[in-house]
This record gives C-alpha cells, structure tokens and sequence, in this order.
C-alpha cells in the first residue's frame, strides 16, 4: 500500500510516499480503508521528535482519517497516534465511531481530534455546565480560526458561551463570526490582554483555550476573572509556557492540562462526551470547517501550510 513515511527526525523534508506493509489488525483493533485524513499540528511536531510515544523512525504517520471499515464497508471516522496517512491503518476499535450520512469523508477526517479536544476544554473548564444565575460563560480561545479553534466556536455557540477569539488576520476572524465567534481580536494589530479587560469590563473570561506556550501562558492567565482557569493544550511557539505562581493566588486562578491522547484512553470520559457530540451532529449543528483538500501526493505542502500558521480550520489529505 502507499504510504506518508517518516524517515528520521529531522522536519518536514523526512517524509515521503513510500510502499509499504499492509497493517494487521491485532485484537482489539479494526483494519480500515483510508479516505481522507486530517492534519494536526502534532504531525508538524511529531517530524522534528517532539511528539511524546512516537516508535523510533521509520514510521508512517498521521492520527486522524475517514473510511470504510474492511470486513463491512460501514463509513467509520477514527483517532490514532499513528498509521492513519495511509491506503490501510488498523486503529483500536473504541477509537472510531460512524460518520454521520450527510458528510463527506473529508468532514469525517476533519472531526476526531478538534471536536473531541474543544469538547473536552469546555468540559474541564466546567462549561458543558450552565453558568449560575445572571452569568454566562466566557472563554478566550486562541488561533480561534484553526482547526480546534473552530470546533471550539461552534460548540460554544451551542453552549451559550460568550467567545473571544484571537488571529493573525481579519479575514479568518470574519469567516469564524459567520461560525459564532462573538468578539474577534487581532493580534498583529491588538494586545488581546488589553482587549478583553476593555471588552469584559475589566472582569476577564473564566477560561483561556491556551495553545501557544511561552509568555502567552502568563499573559493568558492575566486575562482570567476571579477562579478562572487556564486550559494550556498546546505549544505552538516552541516555548515551553512561561508562569508566575503569585499570580494564580492572586485570582484563586488556576492552569490545568489537556492532551486527547490521554484523555481518550479513558471511556468514562470520552463515551459521555461522544454521546454529547453525536446529539449536535443528528441536529445538524456541527460541519467541520474544512480549509483546504490536498492529494495524497501534495501532503508536504500541506504540512508547510500548518506550520507556517496560514491555514483556515483544517487541512485534509485525499487518500483514495
Ligand atoms: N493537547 C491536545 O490534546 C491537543 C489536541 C489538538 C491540538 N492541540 C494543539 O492545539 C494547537 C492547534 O492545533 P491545530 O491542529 O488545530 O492547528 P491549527 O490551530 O489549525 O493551526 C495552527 C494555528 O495556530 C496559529 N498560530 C499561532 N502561533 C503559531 C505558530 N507559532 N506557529 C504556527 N501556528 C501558529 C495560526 O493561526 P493564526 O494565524 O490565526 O494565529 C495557525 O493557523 C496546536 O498547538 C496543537 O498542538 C493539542
């Protein structure tokens, strides 16, 4: 089968299409014909190493996909940690669910990995909760305009979540205001800290979607009203999050992880959310935003797409 193959840990240039062994399903696990598949900043990260309980080089990549399950030909949408950029991957069976009829496969593989995680922030930042009397939630969401970023406004909108969103260009701020996003900031022409304390009055947002590191980490937490929350889901920057202790007294604050890799290992966890998440799709109220389809063939530059930050929601490869 043809397969995105990394060869050593040494970036974007390590990958290729390569022929390669058909996976086996242990058990526990499903063969699935691969679709579509959806890239994920942790496959930018996983070319350089820096994507934790990856197996040593060579080794095919991507975690998210669309297919047809092989013994019966049900449209499945799946989550792995690798194996998925390729015509045939074999994941644990608790990690795929059905792909609702309407979409297309490249919504499929748009879905997994950004709706389970955006879910998942609101769960830990007790938003999947209504606010208490007189309040409503609000939420800072950063690279608003990404794939996460996008799940994470439409799930807000169903929530009744008041959202904040920061990019680096009005033009993706305006296709997610269409999405939901109430208050748009951005950042090349705005200090989002100045923006939310001037758009809350002065009273912050109960959480921040923290996916940046470094200073921002500090600064996101600047943002937050009394006993709000932190959720730091990733590093884009590179930079390891940047934190004053004092400050989280100051507030009752507080800066709690979230990584799907753990979390969905844990069905108590993730089974409550999917039946959330699958209640929105029946009503039709979820579409994954998809930025760009790229051939299997053109997978490079999609991934330079990523890592240069200019794309809008997610970018999908077209596996067969
Ligand atoms: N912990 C978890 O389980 C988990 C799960 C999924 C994703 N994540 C993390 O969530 C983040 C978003 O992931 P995603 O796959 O949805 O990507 P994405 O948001 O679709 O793409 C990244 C976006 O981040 C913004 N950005 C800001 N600074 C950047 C930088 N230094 N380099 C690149 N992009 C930058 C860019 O948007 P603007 O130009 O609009 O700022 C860019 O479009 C990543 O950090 C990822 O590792 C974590």
């Amino acid at each position: 089968m043809k397969a995105l193959v990394l060869s050593s840990l040494s970036g974007i240039q390590a990958l290729s299409i390569k022929e390669w062994p058909e996976p086996v399903a242990k058990p526990g696990e499903t063969l699935v014909r691969v679709t579509a598949a959806g890239l994920n900043f942790a496959d930018i990260m996983t070319t350089k190493g820096g994507y934790p309980g990856m197996p040593a080089p060579p080794v095919v990549v991507g975690r998210e996909f669309s297919g047809a399950e092989e013994s019966t030909g049900r449209r499945l949408m799946g989550y792995a940690q690798w194996g998925a950029f390729a015509e045939s991957t074999c994941a644990y069976s608790n990690m795929l669910w059905p792909v609702p009829d309407e979409w297309s496969n490249e919504q499929a593989a748009a879905f997994p990995v950004n709706y389970f995680t955006a879910y998942l922030g609101y769960w830990q930042a007790g938003m999947t909760n209504p606010a208490p009397a007189g309040r409503t939630h609000r939420v800072l969401i950063h690279a608003v305009a990404g794939g996460v970023g996008t799940a994470a406004v439409q799930i807000g909108r169903l929530l009744g979540v008041d959202m904040y969103g920061t990019s680096s260009s009005d033009e993706k701020l305006a296709r997610v205001k269409e999405l939901g996003l109430q208050h748009g900031i951005n950042y090349k022409r705005h200090d989002y800290e100045e923006s939310v304390k001037n758009l809350t009055r002065g009273e912050g947002v109960d959480a921040v979607f923290e996916m940046l590191g470094g200073e921002h980490t500090a600064k996101s937490l600047r943002c937050l009203r009394d006993f709000g929350k932190v959720i730091q889901y990733g590093t884009a920057s590179g930079m390891q999050p940047k934190l004053d202790v004092r400050a989280l007294y100051a507030k009752s604050a507080s800066v709690q992880g979230l990584w799907l890799t753990y979390l969905s290992q844990k069905s108590e966890i993730i089974v409550p959310a999917w039946e959330h998440l699958s209640k929105w799709i029946k009503g039709g109220k979820l579409t994954p935003q998809i930025g760009q389809v790229f051939e299997f063939e053109q997978a490079i530059e999609a991934y330079k797409l990523l890592e240069e930050g200019k794309n809008y929601g997610k970018l999908i490869l077209k596996i067969a």
